[in-house]
């Protein structure tokens, strides 16, 4: 295996921009794995699907291509939810899992974003983040970037919308949301995105050392 990171934790924690920076600083390509549930979730909500409805949504995740995790969709507040609601179907989360590997496997790494990568997607991953913010300050951050977008959304549906998906992404039977026993935990709660991109690096770095000197 490659230097692969593995960046976990909640919605809006800031471990989306956290995983690009750390592509951008080692060169490595990113993976952002809500995208793909949310590609999913969108799926069969436009095919009028139930997305409590585990075929249709493993139908969705088998045929998904990689034009669909452009459509500007996936980004909306409703894609979020739609995706943690689809995520809870077991072979969902395998038709997505080989891609995921695959991508894992790429020399010289890669980085991945999102909630089972240090658990189950890459557990030997030789670095793993899990990045964590209360939530008042996760639904700070995305009601901001909405409202900058031009939703018209309240402070306090933003709020409710983190506590309903973090309830059910930890809860899920399959691959819940947890940091792997050996992931480094980073609260970025009191942080700004720089400083808390700086903390990043100093942990990824020091891991860096360590599997370069395993590998000998
Ligand atoms: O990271 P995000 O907010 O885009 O993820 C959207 C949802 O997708 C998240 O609430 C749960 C699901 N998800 C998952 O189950 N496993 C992942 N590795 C990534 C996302």
């Amino acid at each position: 295996m490659g230097f692969v990171i593995a960046v976990d934790g909640p919605a809006a924690s800031g471990k989306g921009t956290i995983a690009v920076k750390l592509g951008q600083l080692y060169g490595l390509p990113v993976l952002d794995s809500g995208l793909l549930y949310r590609a999913v979730g969108v799926k069969v909500l436009a095919e009028g699907g139930d997305l409590a409805d585990a075929a249709a949504a493993t139908a969705a995740a088998r045929s998904l291509e990689s034009a669909e995790l452009e459509s500007p969709t996936v980004r909306t507040r409703g894609a979020g939810e739609a995706a943690s609601r689809v995520a809870v179907h077991t072979p969902v989360r395998e038709a997505l899992r080989d891609y995921q590997r695959a991508f894992a496997a790429q020399e010289p790494g890669a980085v991945i974003d999102g909630r089972d990568i240090g658990t189950v997607i890459a557990p030997d991953a030789p670095a793993k983040l899990y990045i964590t913010a209360t939530p008042q300050a996760r639904a700070d951050r995305r009601w901001k970037q909405l409202i900058g977008q031009g939703e018209a959304v309240s402070f306090e549906e933003i709020l409710a919308d983190i506590r309903t998906r973090d309830a059910r992404d930890e809860a899920r039977a399959d691959s819940p949301m947890v940091a792997a026993p050996d992931a480094v935990l980073l609260d970025t709660t009191e942080m700004t995105i720089d400083a808390a991109f700086d903390a990043a690096r100093r942990i990824v770095e020091a891991a860096r050392s360590r599997w370069e000197t395993a590998k000998g």
